[in-house]
């Protein structure tokens, strides 16, 4: 054997939708440091950078070892200068000062916290935080109008940053399905997102509802939404309609990367699951203090008094309702069931690399100039010239 030093060298391809990326990372710790940063670029309104370091942690997401130094990630795709320095110093001194600096700092404390709340985006966030706003309470005192959405995220604050779990996102699939074939029969519902990738956990549970016959799913979701508010199943709910045909994403132009389904973003009101006396009052944290010691966010941050939530015998979870008619479906399915980085390397792969506009409704061949059909997931990662990825292995 020529190599001695046994440095193992890694190969890996640009797109992340190349790729097969399990929930499995023999890198985490590097992984979430990159995750760490990106989500604060994001949070800053800096999206480029935020993507630099998402496509940084996707790559060592997919090595099948740890990586032990610097030397076994040249000509790895994807990780550019800044990436590079914050692995060496975490690979060199356990840790990133920059990772370390921005945890700490109040700027990012905040920005989690205000974003935390549904309804309030960086944007919005950014502007409180400007106003001396930096926790749940400053934002009461400051006497803002909240409107309907950011009142019901801060009313539910502290149940919807709890992770929901596989257990509660079959209790409300179970109540979902059982709306839409109440109102029309024959009606067909996935759940997808993270979950449908094999996430044990999600911070909402999404759905995507079609029905057989073209036309059917028209006006499907106010009839839905009805039975849900008549059942008492929802705390909060906006639909919005169906923009697709009016909208102005035609052939050649770049699909917007938001799509325009008939949806509602809603929180649910579930009864709770039982737990495992031992593991009951939840997440083993005993009077607020977590197993890491640390105490569970105080009263800053908490949207009722402590122990409040766990006398209660119901919680709140954000879902998402998505309809789609069934001639989009595979592509609706694509697209709503993530990773948000594997849905952009798909984009970026499509029109790259194939000179195709892909969005949740359509793939467009701009050389052709025509849409491609599609059945199934199957077929459009044939159209688009890539192996197929089950949703398992999405999780870039
Ligand atoms: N999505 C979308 N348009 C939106 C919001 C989400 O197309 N306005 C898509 C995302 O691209 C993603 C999927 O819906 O593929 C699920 O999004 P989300 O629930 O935010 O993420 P998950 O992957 O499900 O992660 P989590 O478990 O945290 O919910
Ligand atoms: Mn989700
Ligand atoms: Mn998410
Ligand atoms: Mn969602």
């Amino acid at each position: 054997q020529e190599n001695k030093s046994e440095v193992v060298v890694f190969s890996v391809p640009s797109y992340a939708c190349q790729r097969r990326t399990t929930l499995e990372n023999q890198n985490a710790t590097l992984t979430d440091a990159l995750s760490l940063l990106a989500e604060n670029a994001e949070l800053s309104g800096e999206d480029g950078r935020g993507v630099a370091f998402r496509r940084a942690a996707a790559v060592l997401k997919v090595l099948p070892s740890p990586v032990k130094s610097a030397s076994q990630l040249a000509g790895l795709p994807c990780l550019g200068e800044h990436s590079l320095r914050v692995i060496k110093d975490i690979l060199e001194n356990g840790a990133s000062s920059e990772v370390e600096s921005t945890k700490e700092s109040e700027q990012f404390k905040a920005l989690k916290v205000l974003t935390g709340i549904f309804g309030v985006g960086a944007k919005t966030a950014d502007r409180w935080i400007r106003e001396g706003i930096h926790n749940l309470r400053q934002l009461r005192d400051s006497g803002h109008t909240l409107n309907r959405a950011q009142q019901a995220g801060l009313d539910h604050f502290d149940d919807i940053k709890q992770p929901v779990t596989k257990a509660e996102a079959a209790a409300i699939e179970e109540i979902v399905e059982k709306a839409v074939a109440s109102v029309l029969p024959g009606v067909r519902v996935v759940l997808t997102g993270g979950f449908r990738r094999g996430k044990l956990t999600g911070h909402d549970v999404d759905f995507l509802i079609t029905h057989p016959e073209e036309g059917r799913e028209v006006g499907l979701m106010p009839k839905v939404v009805s039975w849900l508010e008549a059942q008492g199943f929802l705390l909060y709910q906006k639909t919005t309609r169906n923009s697709y045909l009016e909208s102005k994403d035609g052939p050649g132009r770049p699909p917007s990367n938001i799509d325009r389904f008939e949806r509602c973003l809603s929180i649910f009101k579930l009864t709770r699951m039982e737990k495992p006396a031992a593991e009951a009052p939840g997440d083993g944290a005993v009077n607020g203090v977590r197993a890491d010691g640390q105490r569970e966010s105080d009263e800053l941050s908490r949207s009722e008094p402590a122990g409040a939530a766990a006398d209660r015998r119901w919680r709140a979870v954000r879902v998402d309702l998505v309809v789609s008619p069934i001639s989009q479906f595979a592509f609706a399915l694509l697209g709503w069931t993530g990773s948000k980085l594997f849905e952009r390397e798909l984009r970026r792969w499509a029109g790259y690399e194939k000179a195709m506009s892909l969005s949740s409704h359509a793939l467009y061949d701009n050389n052709q100039r025509k849409y491609l059909r599609a059945s199934s997931e199957e077929d459009i990662f044939a159209h688009l010239g890539l192996e197929y990825i089950p949703p398992s292995e999405r999780n870039a």
